[in-house]
């Protein structure tokens, strides 16, 4: 028997979650009762559906993760929570979190993750919500968050209600007179059983370990000592019949080994160098906590995520899961490529733009009219979850490769040949002065805005743009009418091809810029993003006179 306790508390500033959650260093989640505080703000948003209800929680491994697990199950306790279902030592996968709220009809769950930014006591951490649908919490949650988080005087907590989360068991407690749940469960088994109906495990398989006329298909998934470690040994190694070989990086670490675990051409670029080196004929890699993936093809061919949720719209009967309920929509995000449009427009199916954050995918979802979506920052998934999904996306184009018989690049070409090419590339300032920054963005803003602005002619490497329409975008959700404003600044050239500028929602410090470029070929598919894109890249640093702004000649990454 155990009894809660009222502590007072003074609220903290800057509380307010990003894309993705509250992201800040771990020395910012370390103080007095910054975190005690932030959870009691996310119970208290639930008012009385809080009290019986149950809750998810799990994180991708990295440095405080059970730390703040043991503060959630202590608040819990004291909130008036009836269980809380957790993953073993902490662990879930934030696509498992998003399953596992789904099937057991949760209320909703924790994450404690800060996804693709580095781990460890001097780098980052973070707590996301998110609801009962499995799907990060909406705008108007999270501003109600950031709301109590700035009048917050009190805490209640079970000081002395300590519990195991290292072995698979249900603990029972008693609580100020009601009993409290803890539930540890295994960290991968709803969710890989949630795949095996998804997918054609055996179809794969055969792909992976070759038959007598065809040889075997040498995969290379690289964990990035994140979350999805456990479930790439469980799928990789015990279900499709994989070798160590077949597999990096496999363990979770706290500082996922020093490596920053954000699957680009950048920072993955060891796994890059492997499928090179290697004779592999597909790369995949996976971030922190796993819900973002990069494909590669043999010769470590890349796959943009633009084009890889277009070859997959294209393709989508193969996989089981879609041969049975059908495709209704598709979508992707503003400064994603618009490859996926012209697969939507081929099909007859609907497409929807919609802001930069999985959350804004979710009401379309729960409407049924969309099925498949992505995102150019690495992120692509199905309505079979309400989170992006790294290890879907790697074994949705396994499926399509074992149906094709073709390899990722073959894949590719067949793609642009048909409906022509997208070139993508985007360039990241990192950690610049926020100060100035917002200064660019605002000039940006009023360049782009003032009268004579569209129509006015652009030239750069012997290409000339003119623009027809620049705007910040702002998006209306077409299911609760909810607006989203100040989204992105975009140019839009007469040709199509776009050029957008946005600051990062999900760094821990400092201002990331973020520079998208986008040009459709026809016919001319067979080229270099780099030479194809030169000219709108000189186009937009121009414009936006980003690096007299951001003191930078050259990004940190381009993807
Ligand atoms: C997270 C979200 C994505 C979003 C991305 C944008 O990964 O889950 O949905 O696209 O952040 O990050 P940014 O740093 O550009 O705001
Ligand atoms: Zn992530």
């Amino acid at each position: 028997m155990s009894n809660s306790v009222t502590v007072d508390t003074k609220p903290y500033e800057g509380q307010k979650p990003g894309t993705s959650g509250l992201r800040k260093k771990v020395k910012v989640f370390v103080q007095e009762n910054y975190t005690e505080n932030f959870i009691q703000c996310i119970l208290d948003v639930n008012k009385t559906s809080l009290i019986g209800s149950t809750l998810v929680v799990g994180g991708d491994g990295r440095y405080l993760v059970k730390e703040v697990v043991d503060k959630i199950i202590k608040i819990s306790a004291a909130n008036g929570v009836s269980k809380l279902i957790v993953g073993q030592n902490g662990i879930l996968s934030t696509p498992a979190v998003s399953y596992i709220i789904r099937k057991y009809k949760t209320l909703g769950g924790i994450v404690l993750t800060a996804s693709h930014n580095p781990g460890g006591v001097d780098e980052d951490f973070g707590i996301k919500f998110n609801c009962s649908n499995g799907g990060p919490a909406s705008d108007a949650t999270t501003d109600a968050i950031y709301k109590l988080t700035t009048s917050i005087k009190q805490y209640k907590i079970v000081p002395d209600l300590n519990c195991a989360i290292d072995k698979i068991d249900v603990h029972t407690f008693q609580v100020d007179q009601r009993q409290f749940t803890v539930e540890v469960i295994d960290a991968v088994e709803d969710y890989v059983s949630y795949m095996k109906e998804i997918f054609d495990f055996p179809k794969i398989k055969a792909l992976i370990q070759g038959t007598e006329q065809r040889k075997p298909f040498n995969v290379l998934i690289d964990a990035m000592n994140g979350v999805t470690g456990p479930y790439v040994k469980r799928i990789f190694l015990e279900e499709l019949g994989c070798s160590e070989k077949n597999v990096r990086r496999i363990v979770p670490l706290e500082d996922f080994g020093g490596a920053h675990p954000d699957p680009n051409l950048t920072y993955a670029a060891d796994l890059v160098e492997a499928v090179k080196e290697g004779d592999y004929d597909f790369g995949a890699a996976f971030d922190g906590d796993g819900d973002r993936n990069m494909i590669l093809g043999r010769d470590a061919f890349f796959v943009t995520p633009s084009d890889s949720l277009a070859v997959l719209a294209d393709n989508l009967e193969c996989i089981p899961y879609f041969a049975r309920g059908g495709v209704r929509g598709l979508a992707r995000s503003m400064p994603t490529a618009a490859a996926v449009d012209r697969v939507a427009a081929a099909r007859a199916l609907p497409l929807f733009e919609v802001p930069t954050g999985w959350k804004y995918f979710g009401n379309l979802m729960d409407a049924g009219q969309l099925s498949l979506c992505g995102e150019e920052s690495f992120g692509t998934g199905s309505d079979h979850v309400r989170e992006k999904d790294g290890l879907w996306a790697a074994l949705a184009w396994l499926s399509l490769l074992a149906h094709s018989g073709r390899s990722v690049q073959e894949m590719l070409q067949a793609h642009w040949k048909q409906f022509g090419r997208n070139y993508f590339t985007r360039y990241d300032y990192e950690n610049c002065s926020s100060e100035s920054c917002e200064e660019m963005m605002s000039v940006l803003e009023r360049t782009m805005t003032s009268p004579g602005f569209v129509g006015s002619a652009h030239s750069a490497g012997g290409k000339e743009y003119v623009v027809k329409l620049a705007d910040n975008f702002s998006y209306v959700d077409p299911i609760d009418q909810s607006v989203a404003k100040r989204q992105g600044l975009r140019i839009i050239f007469e040709d199509g091809s776009r050029i957008v500028f946005r600051l990062s929602g999900t760094g821990s410090s400092g201002a990331t810029v973020r520079v998208y470029v986008d040009s459709y070929e026809a016919v001319s598919v067979g080229g270099a993003a780099a030479d194809a894109l030169g000219p709108l890249v000189s186009i937009a640093l121009d414009i936006s006179r980003l690096k007299q702004y951001t003191g930078r000649d050259e990004p940190t990454v381009i993807t």
